[in-house]
């Protein structure tokens, strides 16, 4: 243990507060990094290089002792807050109980509630059947190999700006290249890219950008793939990694129609936008999209490494017996932080608290879009928000460099932020959804500073 505060725990009991007592990193921090330096590569980036002692409610307090705000959740993942009670506990009951026997060896209760949860929270009143993994990219990538058991065809059509992951299948069904393609080729074969319904880059306006999106959406896949070859469409119902793209209104709802009238499957990639980030539990539920297949994981266990994939019954026990696993997949351990992640966010509403902080910020960012021209657009639903940063009021041109300045201020200010978008031009906000009103309405304060500072 390096920092200095052996007698307090993390958890909601941390002090609920932003509070520097050094400069961000600080010493003890930065000691770290020149071990992290000699010892890990820096292919695995580090977005704020402060380590980490203790987190709980919307903090995180470094071994330096400062305290920051947490507008990240570790990409999305601690919604019911790092440290959790009910996670903890359950955790900690489950640790001492044991910690692994594969479930493909000797099954246990764990696994079975969690998939019961899952087919009874995702969209759809159907018959479903559950798995579970280890993390996004296993979800997406086993969710592909169940709709190729199921059609028997090969092709999987996904979109411009798509995040899925980065083993081999995912970083191909991945649009951007860099940094996630750039010399991992070559790339799985059978994957078509179809352009996504992105209403403010849309050459032809937000107003049409549902239409001409789904028009060439069925161009490309009647005319370069084949409908009858298409195994699945893989969607982010709102788009991570590639900029918190919220699809034009309408496109999803048909890109279902068109999948269910040519026998695909429609996989719904929730990794990002589950367990209520979005103000409803999958962000599927807002436009009434009911997915064939759902791929979990991120949300789903407080912070512990689990995913899953749910599926209609019928495509899920299409698969041959044994076709699906791994040894580690569905953990007992990830599995209890499951149960206690999912208990939290039934118990404390943190499915409204979810609509209740997009509220309170979506005004404080359409504000700040008014007061500065580099924000081109305001965008994303409950806590799940992004503001894209351009060259001025009326030049889109994407500008990564006022997002770096911002991103760099919020830092040294103890706001941690994170970034997104195809260009590198988007800062995100995913806080915690048990972040506390005073605290992220400091986080706010933070963000307009360096806005303001950086103009
Ligand atoms: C939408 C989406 N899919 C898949 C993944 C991959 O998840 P993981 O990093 O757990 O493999 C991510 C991760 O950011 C994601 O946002």
């Amino acid at each position: 243990m390096v920092g200095t505060y052996p007698e307090t725990q993390g958890g909601p009991s941390l002090p609920q507060r932003r509070h520097l007592v050094t400069e961000v990193p600080g010493p003890l921090s930065r000691k770290l990094l020149d071990r992290r330096a000699a010892a890990v590569p820096p292919a695995v980036g580090t977005a704020l290089p402060v380590f980490i002692e203790r987190a709980g409610g919307g903090v995180l307090v470094d071994v330096d002792g400062n305290s920051l705000i947490d507008f990240g959740s570790g990409i999305a993942v601690v919604s019911v807050g790092n440290a959790a009670p009910a996670v903890a506990s359950r955790v900690a009951e489950q640790v001492a109980r044991f910690t692994h026997t594969c479930f493909m060896v000797t099954p246990y209760e764990g696994y079975v509630a969690v998939c019961e949860h899952l087919n009874r929270l995702t969209p759809g009143g159907h018959e479903k059947r559950s798995m579970l993994v280890n993390s996004g990219a296993e979800a997406v990538e086993n969710a592909v190999k169940v709709a190729r058991a199921y059609t028997r065809r090969p092709a999987v059509v996904a979109f411009e700006h798509a995040y899925h992951g980065r083993t081999l299948l995912t970083m191909t069904l991945t649009a951007k290249n860099r940094p996630y393609k750039q010399s991992f080729g070559p790339y799985a074969p059978e994957v078509y890219r179809v352009p996504m319904a992105y209403p403010f880059r849309w050459p032809g306006g937000p107003q049409r950008c549902a239409d001409e999106a789904y028009q060439r959406f069925v161009d490309v896949v009647g005319t370069q793939v084949g409908a009858e070859n298409v195994a699945c469409v893989v969607v982010e119902p709102i788009q991570g990694e590639g900029g918190f793209v919220v699809p034009a209104e309408g496109f999803l709802p048909r890109i279902g129609d068109f999948c269910r009238e040519h026998g695909i499957v429609l996989v719904a990639d929730e990794v990002q936008t589950g367990f209520g980030r979005t103000g409803a539990w999958f962000a599927s539920e807002h436009e009434g999209l009911v997915p064939d297949v759902v791929a979990t994981a991120k949300g789903i266990a407080g912070g512990l490494p689990l995913g899953g994939v749910t599926g209609r019954a019928e495509i899920m026990d299409a698969v041959h017996v044994s076709g699906l696993g791994g040894t580690f997949g569905g953990n007992p351990v990830a599995c209890a932080a499951a149960l206690g992640a999912i208990e939290t966010i039934e118990r404390d509403g943190l499915v409204d608290r979810a609509r209740h902080i997009g509220e309170v910020m979506l005004p404080r960012l359409r504000t700040l879009a008014e007061r500065h021209d580099v924000v081109g657009d305001v965008r994303g639903r409950g806590a799940m928000l992004a503001v894209e940063l351009v060259a001025g009021r009326d030049d889109r041109t994407p500008n990564p460099a006022a997002v770096a300045d911002v991103v760099r201020r919020c830092h040294a200010d103890g706001l941690v932020v994170l970034t997104a978008g195809t260009y590198g031009n988007v800062l995100r906000f995913l806080p915690p959804l048990v972040i506390g009103d005073e605290l992220l309405a400091d986080g706010l304060d933070v963000l307009d500073a360096a806005f303001a500072a950086a103009s």
